[in-house]
This record gives structure tokens, sequence and C-alpha cells, in this order.
């Protein structure tokens, strides 16, 4: 599956991307406000990181894209919805190279995938969780429609300190692009 945005191309993840992935998401920068990207990044893993999700995508567990540039085709990030198959819910999970923050892609991307979350894959609830301190993502979360749930006290320990996740959703009643 292909998604086309005003910028953007996010396209399925292939074992040819190891290389570029490693490089942007092996930034301390990058890593340390998520709660799995390993740091320092392991050299040569992205590789079998790229052959696991391929396979939890192909369980119907997780839908995964890389988000490319139209132009260039460059890769930008990663972008994803774990799925919860027994909840009919599912998790949006992101990240974007330090070279592109900024520039509004996190946001678009993140637009397009919430739309396919509920259109093709009929999810009753999309979700996501950021670090308090992690302004750009709950951002992205309030541009694209999520609510504000509540805040997970001290919930994640990372790099030697504890942070408060704060958690952002939408259900399916409530998002606009769907017809009813
Ligand atoms: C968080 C992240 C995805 C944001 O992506 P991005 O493409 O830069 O975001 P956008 O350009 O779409 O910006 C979205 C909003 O966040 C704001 N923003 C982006 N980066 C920011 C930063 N470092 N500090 C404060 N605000 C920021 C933007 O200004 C915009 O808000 P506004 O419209 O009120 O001005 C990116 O910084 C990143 O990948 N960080 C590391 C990994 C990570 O934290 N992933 C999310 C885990 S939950």
């Amino acid at each position: 599956m292909i998604l086309e945005t005003k910028r953007l191309r996010l396209r399925p993840l292939s074992v040819g991307d190891s290389e570029r992935i490693e490089e942007l998401a092996g930034d301390y920068d990058v890593a340390k406000t998520t709660s799995t990207i390993p740091h320092p990044y392991p050299k040569g893993s992205a590789k079998d990181f790229i052959l696991h999700v391929l396979e939890a995508a192909n369980k119907g567990k997780l839908v995964i894209f890389a988000i490319t540039l139209r132009g260039t085709h460059e890769i930008v990030g990663l972008i994803n919805i774990h799925v919860n198959q027994a909840n009919n819910r599912g998790e949006l999970g992101y990240w974007i190279g330090k070279p592109f923050w900024g520039t509004g892609y996190g946001t678009e991307a993140a637009n397009a995938v919430l739309a396919i979350g509920f259109k093709k894959f009929k999810l009753n609830k999309i979700y996501a969780q950021a670090f308090t301190s992690n302004r750009g993502s709950w951002r992205i979360m309030e541009k694209i429609g999520l609510t504000y749930e509540g805040t997970l006290k001290q919930h994640i320990y990372r790099f030697g300190e504890y942070f408060d996740l704060a958690v952002y959703g939408m259900l399916r009643e409530d998002y606009v692009g769907i017809t009813k």
C-alpha cells in the first residue's frame, strides 16, 4: 500500500532501507524521546528490525510505512500503527529524522495514517502516547484531532530518568473523515 500526501510518499518498508534507517534512528536526539529505539543503535540491526516488523505486518499486527519525499524518494522517517486485534484499536507511532524536524512532515504523515486506520482498517479507536516533555509529538496528536485522555505518571524509565506519558486518542465515531 502506498499513501501520497502533498509532499510525502508513504511506502512499504524494505530491507534495502536498513542503512538509512540506522543512520537517522541512530541519532540520540531521535531515540531519546521514544520508548523503543535503542541507543547506541547496534550496527547492522536495522535489517533484523525491518524483517521483524514485516513479519508482524504480514500477521496483521502492524501497519508500517517508510515516510519518503515525493520528489527525491529520500527516507525522512517511519510511521506505524500497532494493531490490537482483540480490542480493534491501534497505537500510532512515528519518528522523523532530525534534519527534517519542524517541516510539518510528522503531521502530514500522521494525518494520512490516521485516515487509513479508520477507513481501510476499520479500527474503532486510534491512540498515541508521548513524553509530556515531547511537545513536537503531542502537538502532532493535537493537530490531527486526537483528544487528550490523561497522563501516566513516570510511566517510562529511559536513559536514567522517569518520564510522564501523555495519552491522546480518537474514536472512529468522532473521525470526521468517515461517512457514517
Ligand atoms: C516528534 C517529531 C515526530 C515531530 O516531527 P516534525 O515533523 O518535526 O513535526 P511537525 O513539523 O509536523 O510539527 C508538529 C508540531 O510540533 C511542533 N514541534 C516540532 N518539533 C518541535 C520541538 N522540537 N519542540 C517544540 N515543538 C516542536 C511544531 O512547531 C508543530 O506545532 P505548531 O503547529 O504548534 O507550531 C520529531 O521531532 C521526532 O521524530 N522526534 C524524535 C522521535 C519521537 O519523539 N517520536 C515520537 C515518539 S511519541
